[in-house]
């Protein structure tokens, strides 16, 4: 599949890894609190090592007080010597714990900050991914960034950076030893570090490549894995089993090939370490052990001499009397660079690795930045075919301004989706300035029953128990306010907002906007729609072509269509002619090319997709229930209650089933996503679901395909029924079911070539519907 290879490849990165996405990491640990980490390791490392120098010098001076038989100290001045040593040795001790004890949760708490901020940016991320997305994406991999990667984040690179920066500073103050004893050392030591630079640039080049064809290769292994789990009574029905273990041990093997191929270069990289460290320790001892050698045979020289023995000169007195820790480097210095030199191989070893690592790590870290700045590749994806396209008046090119998500009043999504229609539109001084049903028909049990002064007035008793599916006793928008048999109705409060002027304000106009992760909807300056919007229901296609994100060709073209409120229309067609992509259309999820799509005259692309999608319904073909209780598949957000559920249920006729055939009632759990459910049954949830929300537009989407045609036609009277007076789309399954609709589309290749009233179409000789009811079928 194309797509799918355009994606991978894209996700597959190459080379060093840059900057940013370090900065990125430090960004979302938090600025001070690495500061505050990097200053105390800095002072904690300075000090430890200052404790074995003061530790050096305190060994000096007590051997140089101790070699000097003939000059007593008094008792007293040696204990003061000694505690003062002591004491100062305690006292930098005691800093050097205090750093650490800041230092080191420092750092944990930034990578909890890192690990948090980027879980919830990947999170955030990739549920405002468009549908395009999902579909060129493999779920393994989506899998993958969340559980290996967010791993990796949550627990390698935060104690890496923190050893990393502890050997670093050690290697450095062990090589400023060594150079402080003996200068001279420097000359060797420069090609030495040059030589481990060259082998850690050599193995970080190939680490980081191997660690990244390892993430690759672990991808597909995941996808597999949870497809066939899905797939298991497929791969059984065909007997398939064979084929798919086959395809996993290749897959496993690739996988297994990378990863032993990573773990031999870090074989490697300790075997040439090792031997590298062994040229330093000798080449160190034996600098500091000449350099001492040098200063003893001075020193003996300088006592042996006949000058010396004949008349001391007071200098020459001096040079007698000196003991061997006042030679230069002192004994002791030379076991302190002795000590630090046999460390120095060992740091730079985990220096190396260190690095390595974190520049691993660091990739996990790019492949979530990659999601992240996803959106805007995607956007330059959109512009690329945009190019390509034959250049369409788009209604997006008139708008060049982009909005911001987050100006947006909030309003809609403050308030359950059902109260967009529930109470209607209340004024500051609480009249309720909208009544009642969108079409007038009271007895329609969707149908919002009107209240003159609405704020003041009480809605229809409900009878929980007597509810009996004519509706006439239901107003679902409306929250009782107990619960018990009777219940009375109240205004709801939270609609107390004022209907907004569609029209754009210039103030609006100037407004600048970001909208992540939709760049299919690239015009992009939204309005506010008032909370009770759409109100009617009137549905307008202008001269619209539609097209798939990522795709060449519209799949709409030109289409005029209007559709008034309340009707009911039925849509056929032959396979991808377009149907569903018109259904879906509705709800912004295809990019407008030319032309514009109204709904109660507001062009649905100045509305965020997200709010557009709240206020219309859809029943596709494939339910998604949630592995949740009925009541949370119904009222997600809790809104709802009982009664009013149970209310929907019924008219989706579904109340006897839940309340009889359901041990727990509302409270039983759906497992995975509804297979413990009948098909038909999920489809009539779903309708209560849509039914509750309370939208004035239903698209039904071949929704009865899998039902037998008793449920079929339960489902599209339950429908008609919930739905009276709204305007309801249906995408036929069969066509016998839409032949009392008001009215009857059929579209060939994104084109409407029949338009009128489905008996009427019946009768006329030689249409296209015609021909379809004969030959039995919903498509041709
Ligand atoms: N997600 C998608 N990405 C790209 N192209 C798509 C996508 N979905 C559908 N198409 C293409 O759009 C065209 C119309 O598809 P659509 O699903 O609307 O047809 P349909 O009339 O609903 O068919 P069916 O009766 O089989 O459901 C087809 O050519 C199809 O290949
Ligand atoms: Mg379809």
């Amino acid at each position: 599949m194309p797509l799918a290879r355009m994606a991978i490849d894209t996700e597959r990165k190459y080379g060093k890894i840059s900057d940013d996405i370090y900065l990125m990491y430090i960004r979302a640990a938090g600025l001070p609190i690495i500061t505050i980490f990097f200053i105390t390791a800095l002072i904690w490392q300075c000090l430890r090592v200052y404790t074995d120098i003061w530790l050096q010098q305190w060994s000096d001076v007590h051997g140089r007080v101790a070699s000097k038989g003939h000059v007593v100290l008094h008792p007293s001045e040696q204990d003061h010597e000694v505690t003062y040593y002591f004491r100062m040795y305690a006292a930098i001790s005691c800093v050097c714990i205090i750093m650490a004890l800041v230092s080191t949760p420092a750092g944990q708490y930034a990578g909890c900050n890192a690990r948090r901020n980027l879980h919830d940016k990947l999170l955030q991320t990739i549920l405002h991914k468009t549908l395009h997305f999902f579909q060129v994406t493999p779920l393994g991999r989506i899998v993958n960034r969340f559980s290996n990667d967010m791993a990796v984040i949550d627990k390698k690179i935060a104690a890496t950076g923190q050893r990393l920066l502890q050997f670093t500073l050690l290697c450095l103050s062990a090589i400023l030893i060594n150079v402080t004893i003996t200068p001279w050392i420097l000359v060797l030591t420069l090609p030495i570090c040059g030589a481990y630079y060259l082998i850690q640039k050599f193995y970080r080049c190939s680490a980081r490549e191997l660690q990244r064809i390892e993430n690759a290769t672990n991808s597909p292994v995941i996808s597999h894995l949870s497809e066939t789990i899905q797939g298991v009574t497929t791969i059984r029905a065909f007997n398939q089993q064979t084929r798919f273990t086959e395809i996993l041990f290749k897959r496993l093997e690739a996988n297994t090939i990378a990863y032993a191929l990573l773990n031999t270069s870090h074989r490697w990289l300790g075997v040439s370490l090792d031997y590298l460290g062994g040229c330093i320790v000798f080449v160190a001892t034996v600098t500091a052990l000449t350099a001492a050698s040098v200063s003893c045979r001075r020193h003996y020289e300088a006592t042996t001499s006949p000058s010396a023995s004949a008349s001391p000169s007071p200098f020459e007195t001096y040079a007698v009397t000196k003991s061997p820790s006042e030679l230069r480097p002192s004994p002791s210095l030379v076991g302190l660079a002795i000590n630090y030199t046999l460390l120095v191989p060992i740091y730079l070893n985990w220096v190396v690795k260190l690095l390595a690592d974190m520049e691993m790590y660091a990739g996990s870290v790019e492949r979530i930045a990659h999601y992240a700045q996803g959106q805007d590749a995607d956007a330059d994806t959109d512009a690329d075919v945009d190019a390509d396209l034959d250049h369409e008046p788009s209604s997006n090119e008139d708008v060049s301004a982009e909005v911001d998500r987050s100006s947006q009043s909030d309003a809609g999504d403050k308030v359950y989706p059902g109260a967009t229609t529930a109470a209607g539109d209340v004024d500051e001084d609480g009249d309720q300035q909208r009544n009642g049903g969108a079409r007038g028909g009271g007895g329609g049990c969707g149908d919002r029953q009107g209240h003159e002064n609405g704020s003041e007035a009480k809605a229809d008793k409900l009878n929980a128990g007597n509810a009996t599916g004519d509706g006439n006793h239901l107003n679902i928008h409306h929250p009782p306010a107990t619960a018990g048999d009777k219940v009375e109705q109240v205004t709801t409060k939270t609609s107390v907002i004022k209907d907004k002027q569609l029209p754009l304000q210039q103030d609006d106009k100037d407004k600048k906007v970001v909208l992540p992760n939709e760049p299919a909807r690239k015009l992009e300056r939204y309005q506010s729609v008032p909370i009770s919007w759409p109100q009617r229901g009137d549905i307008h296609f202008d001269n619209v072509s539609l097209r798939y994100e990522g795709q060449k060709q519209n799949v709409i073209s030109n289409l005029t269509l209007k559709i008034p409120a309340g009707q009911r229309i039925g849509i056929c067609g032959r396979t991808g002619s377009g149907k569903s992509s018109l259904g879906l259309s509705l709800f912004g999820v295809l990019q407008t090319t030319r032309g514009h799509i109204y709904i109660d005259d507001v062009d649905i692309q100045r509305i965020r997709p997200d709010e557009l999608r709240t206020r219309l319904s859809i029943i596709p073909q494939d339910v998604h229930l949630f592995n949740a209780t009925i009541r949370e598949n119904l009222d997600p957000h809790g809104y709802f209650q009982d009664l009013q559920l149970w209310n929907c249920l019924e008219l989706a006729q579904l109340k006897e089933f839940v309340n009889g055939h359901l041990p727990l009632g509302l409270d039983t759990m759906i497992c995975d996503g509804g297979l413990n459910l009948s098909a038909g049954h999920r489809q009539l949830l779903c309708l209560a679901r849509a039914i509750l929300r309370g939208s004035v537009c239903l698209v039904l989407d071949e929704a009865t395909s899998v039902l037998d045609s008793s449920t079929e036609s339960a489902l599209l009277k339950a429908a008609d029924l919930a739905f009276r007076g709204r305007t309801i789309i249906t995408i036929a399954h069969r066509l016998t079911t839409i032949l009392d609709y008001d009215r009857l589309i059929v579209l060939d290749q994104g084109r409407i070539v029949e338009d009128g009233n489905p008996r009427e179409l019946q009768q006329l000789e030689g249409s296209v519907f015609r021909g379809l009811l004969e030959k039995g079928a919903s498509k041709w």
